[in-house]
């Protein structure tokens, strides 16, 4: 396949050729050709077997955590922000829409804690939702739903909420408190803040 694509054989590990490539699977569209021939099934089943064994490499080192926190931070702490915004009333973004690549939505999945999460299949989609109580509308709680299936609770800051508290949603300041602090702690470096752990050599 490098051969053909006129590449090195490193550069189509699994990450970079299955994004295009899922995109022609799923809509049944044959794979490209150049002079040098054509990419076929073959070839997609085996950057398929690299993408599974990567991951399943990923989950035992711990150091795929530690990329998918920093670098999902910035767009979660956007969230949270504007989040926090909307829940002090203010109304200029009620919807905000993002669109990226699947390896990119692939640590974010990570970051959040919900390691159940494969490979993001074609046009997977992640909700954040932010709710306000009627009743006492001083709280707010967030949901989050990735393909249509509620999360929620098997986020790293949601999953022991049922134990802990009666309330039957997750309360956004769980989710401020995971961004600002918590992803920071679970880097496990002693860093608290974005800055020291993006330049914490050695970790
Ligand atoms: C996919 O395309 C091939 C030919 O290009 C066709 O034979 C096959 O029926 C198609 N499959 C589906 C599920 O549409
Ligand atoms: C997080 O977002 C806030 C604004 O909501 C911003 O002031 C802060 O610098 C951001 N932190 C990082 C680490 O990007």
């Amino acid at each position: 396949m490098a051969r053909i694509v006129d590449t090195s054989t490193k550069q189509l590990r699994a990450a970079n050729p299955i994004d295009a490539m899922l995109c022609l699977f799923c809509h049944n569209v044959s794979f490209p050709c150049t002079r040098n021939g054509c990419v076929n099934m073959e070839h997609f089943k085996v950057i398929k077997r690299h993408q599974i064994e990567d991951e399943s490499e990923r989950r035992e080192k711990k150091l795929y955590l530690g990329y998918a926190l920093l670098g999902a931070h910035p767009i979660l702490n956007q969230t949270v922000g504007r989040m926090r915004r909307a829940a002090e009333g203010r109304k200029e973004e009620l919807f905000a829409l993002s669109s990226a690549h699947d390896v990119t939505l692939a640590p974010i999945l990570s970051a959040l804690g919900l390691t159940e999460a494969r490979f993001p299949r074609f046009a997977a989609r992640l909700i954040f939702e932010l709710w306000q109580d009627r009743q006492k509308p001083g709280e707010h709680s967030v949901r989050i739903l990735y393909d249509g299936v509620d999360v929620t609770f098997h986020t790293s800051f949601c999953q022991d909420h049922h134990k802990r508290s009666p309330q039957p949603m997750c309360p956004l300041e769980n989710f401020v408190r995971f961004v600002k602090r918590d992803m920071f702690v679970a880097l496990g470096s002693g860093s608290t803040n974005y800055y020291d752990a993006c330049h914490r050599e050695g970790s």
